[in-house]
């Protein structure tokens, strides 16, 4: 069994140590170092071994991963101690705006990195992915670090890791984007006439069952919009609105735009 070792169970590290328990624990041994008693408490039935810290990890523990699931702004103080694996194993950090130069500064010039940005719907196997592999990262490692990251959704290698800021944006952020979408969807349910808990049913139910049909299906966005817009009908007089002079599509760049200029901002 190969060894993860994750550092971090918060938000993202529990929904990839959550949906790696469920379908890969019989490939992977499943470790994790987090000092927080509640965070650690919700997945201490998910692993093999749990530390506070890795001075408590016994000594011959020689992981084939370490990834890196904590806050950007403590990661200067965190990764420097893992410096020990670099022989062996490949690190993969999830932190926004930290780069692969950053981990090479830390664990050395030699050290197999992979920089990752996943998104929350990791947590219900329908995340989203990119990776960006350092140069002394091997096909084996883009293979491990793929296997992993399939087990929570899709994965898809960057070219550049410029590239990440623009993806950080679209899919890392996205999730929030559409649930501004659907309270919006709700709170406007209610000022039309519905009771407000029935708005919000209504408002997730439709937000999900799109999201089902854009996964399922292999037709265009466009398509799809086109396919339920009846000439004269409901949709079409809402899409008028929304399309008018691009208000939608500029509102949209204007706040994408935002968090990309933030991600490039906070990249160190
Ligand atoms: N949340 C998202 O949607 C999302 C999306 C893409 C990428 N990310 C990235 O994922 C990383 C984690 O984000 P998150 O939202 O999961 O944060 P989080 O919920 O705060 O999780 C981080 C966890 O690490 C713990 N921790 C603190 N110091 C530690 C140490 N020395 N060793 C091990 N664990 C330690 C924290 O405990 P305390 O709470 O006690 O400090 C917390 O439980 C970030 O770098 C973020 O940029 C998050």
């Amino acid at each position: 069994m190969k060894k993860v070792l994750l550092v971090g169970s918060g938000k993202m590290g529990s929904a990839l140590l959550t949906n790696w328990a469920k379908k890969i624990s019989h490939l992977y041994e499943l470790t994790v170092i987090e000092p927080n008693n509640d965070a650690a408490s919700k997945i201490s039935s998910l692993v093999t071994n749990a530390y506070k810290k890795l001075s408590e990890v016994p000594k011959h523990y020689d992981p084939e991963v370490v990834l890196f699931a904590v806050k950007p702004q403590i990661m200067e103080a965190v990764v420097p101690e893992f410096k020990i694996f670099t022989r062996k194993a490949l690190f993969i950090s999830i932190a926004a705006g930290k780069k692969i130069s950053f981990f090479e500064n830390h664990l050395g010039k030699e050290a197999a990195i992979i920089r990752v940005m996943p998104n929350i719907a990791s947590s219900v196997e329908r995340g989203v992915s990119v990776a960006m592999a350092s140069l002394e990262t091997k096909d084996i490692h883009k293979q491990l670090c793929s296997d992993l990251l399939e087990a929570v959704g899709e994965v898809y290698w960057l070219e550049e890791e410029k590239q990440i800021d623009s993806a950080t944006a679209i899919s890392g952020s996205g999730p929030a984007y559409f649930f501004l979408l659907t309270e919006c969807l709700s709170s406007v349910g209610e000022k039309i006439g519905l009771p407000s808990e029935l708005a919000d049913k209504l408002s997730r139910a439709t937000a999900a069952g799109s999201g089902e049909l854009l996964y399922q299906s292999d037709v265009s966005t466009q398509d799809l919009r086109t396919s339920v817009t009846s000439k004269g009908g409901t949709t079409e007089a809402a899409l008028k609105v929304l399309l008018n002079e691009n208000q939608l599509e500029t509102i949209v760049e204007k706040a994408v735009q935002k968090a990309y200029q933030r991600s490039k901002e906070l990249s160190s």
